[in-house]
């Protein structure tokens, strides 16, 4: 049966780069994949057509979907509304929620040809593999309760950080499940002497740790974690946490393999239905200007292609396009440097696809 795949641009450089992954989807379907692709509006694009940074059609569309491509939402524009429930990110957020994406896999990997374009050391990143499985339906994010009140005559904001157990264990499978597809190694990421939620995450952990004997299971305190990532990165395999420090975490690992404009990512849920999107945001600052660098979510294809579309074999002929565009030297903007050719968003959807043709 044909695969339904919903394509949601969103706002700033997400029509852009979505283009040009699209074409890539395109050049999928000329090569084999049954898939119906169909459109949709969130995030700002949403709020400035329906009033809702989710609307209901999108939403139902997604519901309906085998896996979604997002762009990104946000900006500038709607920063200032002050229904938080209407704010652009709230799309996301809803989207992950009603869908149920517990599970968010961000891949940092170094393509040896941009070893140059990361601000570290080559010898500290070349080489770097890291998986984060972030927990991404719970937590701080999503605790009730939380808002802004007053108390004793001045405001006070609030949040709940809250994890069940049934949640930390789903998303602890997850990753133990990565750790045994790839190095066997994984570290799981707390703030356990201090709050009592990662209390129970790490014991949870330690629990799920005798189901899985060819894992090697270690903790590590986020402030920890965020240092041992920038001084030697290359000691992680799989890593996981919960939703924020997830958030935080994977931004500085993007930033390891050279520009965050490389990384895609995957949010599953029970089914493995999945939203695909790149790590990065909505970039407004360069929207519309041919800077952005759409490999994130061409490589968010290639994860929807092994994840949700059971196409392992199309998903390794992108990665395997990827590497030969970056070894012919094409870079946008945010990668390049003197040597190396300088092309459009545009350019390097183009050349993509071009690859992808004999790769
Ligand atoms: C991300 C983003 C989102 C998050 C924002 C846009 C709500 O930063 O996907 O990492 O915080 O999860
Ligand atoms: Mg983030």
């Amino acid at each position: 049966m044909s695969k339904k795949i919903l394509v949601l641009p969103g706002d700033g450089i997400g029509p852009e780069i979505t283009a040009e992954a699209v074409k890539v989807l395109d050049a999928c379907r000329a090569a084999g994949l049954d898939a119906e692709l169909d459109e949709g509006l969130v995030g700002g694009a949403g709020y400035d057509a329906e009033g809702h940074p989710l609307p209901e059609s999108t939403l139902a569309k997604a519901k309906a979907a085998d896996a979604i491509l997002l762009g990104a939402v946000g900006g500038p524009k709607w920063d200032t509304l002050e229904d938080l429930s209407k704010r652009p990110e709230k799309g996301l957020l809803g989207l992950r929620k009603n869908l149920n994406l517990f599970a968010n896999l961000r891949p940092a990997l170094l393509y040896p040809q941009l070893a140059e374009a990361s601000t570290l050391k080559p010898e500290v990143v070349s080489g770097l593999d890291i998986m984060i499985v972030r927990e991404l339906t719970g937590g701080i994010y999503f605790g009730q309760p939380r808002g802004i009140e007053t108390r004793n005559g001045e405001r006070v904001g609030y949040n709940t950080y809250v994890y069940s157990e049934s949640e930390i264990e789903r998303i602890g499978r997850v990753a133990f499940e990565m750790a045994q597809k790839r190095g066997g190694k994984l570290c799981s990421v707390d703030k356990a002497n201090v709050l009592e939620v990662t209390i129970l995450w790490r014991e949870v952990m330690n629990r799920l740790a005798p189901e899985y004997p060819d894992v090697e299971l270690s903790h590590m305190y986020v402030d920890n974690a965020a240092m041992q990532l920038v001084r030697a990165p290359k000691q992680f395999d799989v890593v996981v946490t919960g939703n924020m420090f997830g958030d935080i975490l994977s931004d500085a690992a993007a930033m390891l393999t050279g520009s965050i404009g490389m990384l895609p990512s995957a949010s599953l849920n029970e089914r493995q239905q999945g939203m695909y999107e790149p790590c990065h945001g909505s970039a407004p600052d360069i929207a519309g200007q041919g800077l952005a660098n759409p490999l994130a979510t061409i490589l968010s294809v290639a994860m929807m292609l092994r994840y949700s579309l059971g196409e392992s074999a199309l998903a390794e002929r992108i990665e395997r396009a990827v590497g030969q565009v970056l070894d012919a030297g094409l870079r946008t903007a945010d990668i390049a440097y003197p040597g190396t050719r300088q092309v459009s968003t545009v350019e390097m959807g183009d050349a993509v696809v071009a690859a992808f043709a004999n790769a």
